[in-house]
């Protein structure tokens, strides 16, 4: 796998993905625990939250969320701050549940979806009890290509009823992505777009798992085929979209 994003991009100390950095689930949030670690704070500032809540209501709209019933009960996985809940709850959503390992992101959610710290690696739900399943910009972070998508999308097929349906949404080398990376690495774009600074920011942090992710499509893309059935699969913007059902 080639280096994607230029050298002279890597910080010289870099922390962890959030995927690599341990979270205690039982205990309490302590104020040390919810202070942001800098790809956080990157990932806050890279859009507003109503920004974001927008975006995501098109992503679903063009992937036929509106077709869902509205009693479906949903697990947004990897849902960061929740704007993805946010988003479905607006569009009429009402069985809404969320799960992310940072409590620092979750406790920034303010909706009325039930949210869980907990890693997507073993979901804290029973079999066959959820009616879809929807990642978007998680998978990336999962620092063990192929064991933990495995892991992931094994523990996703579990969850699902048989009907039931999944969506990722992950990024994906496209030129457009490419153009994108070229443009945020350059210092006075940086200077002058906080969003690109963001962008750029959150790259530096998650480079490791985000490589590994460019750099393994035909793997994963094989891995989703033989977890799921696709409905819908499409490459566009720097986006892999696809829907499913378990097989
Ligand atoms: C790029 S953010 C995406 C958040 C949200 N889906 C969005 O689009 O705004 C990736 C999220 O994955 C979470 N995460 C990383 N590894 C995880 C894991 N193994 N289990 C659960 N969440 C994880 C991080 O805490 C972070 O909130």
């Amino acid at each position: 796998m080639g280096t994607f994003v230029g050298s002279f991009f890597r910080p010289s100390k870099m922390p962890p993905s959030p995927a690599e950095t341990p979270e205690n689930e039982t205990n309490p949030q302590t104020q040390d625990q919810l202070s942001l670690n800098p790809w956080e704070a990157a990932y806050l500032r890279f859009e507003s939250p109503e920004e974001e809540i927008r975006k995501f209501i098109r992503r679903l709209t063009r992937l036929g969320a509106p077709q869902w019933p509205r009693d479906a009960e949903i697990v947004e996985l990897f849902c960061g701050r929740g704007n993805g809940l946010l988003a479905l709850q607006r569009l009429g959503f009402t069985r809404l549940e969320g799960v992310d390992l940072s409590p620092r992101l979750l406790a920034q959610f303010k909706g009325s979806a039930k949210c869980t710290v907990a890693d997507c690696r073993r979901l804290p739900f029973a079999d066959r009890s959820k009616d879809v399943l929807i990642v978007q910009g998680g998978l990336h972070h999962l620092p063990s290509l192929p064991d933990d998508l495995d892991q992931t999308f094994s523990e996703m097929q579990r969850v699902l009823r048989t009907n039931g349906r999944v969506m990722f949404v992950e990024p994906w080398r496209t030129p457009f992505l490419t153009f994108v990376h070229f443009i945020s690495e350059i210092s006075p774009v940086r200077r002058i777009s906080s969003k690109m600074d963001a962008f750029a920011t959150m790259t530096e942090y998650e480079l490791r798992t985000y490589e590994q992710w460019l750099g393994q499509p035909e793997l994963i893309k094989k891995m989703a085929r033989a977890h799921f059935l696709p409905v819908h699969e499409s490459f566009a913007w720097g986006k892999w979209n696809f829907v499913g059902t378990p097989r």
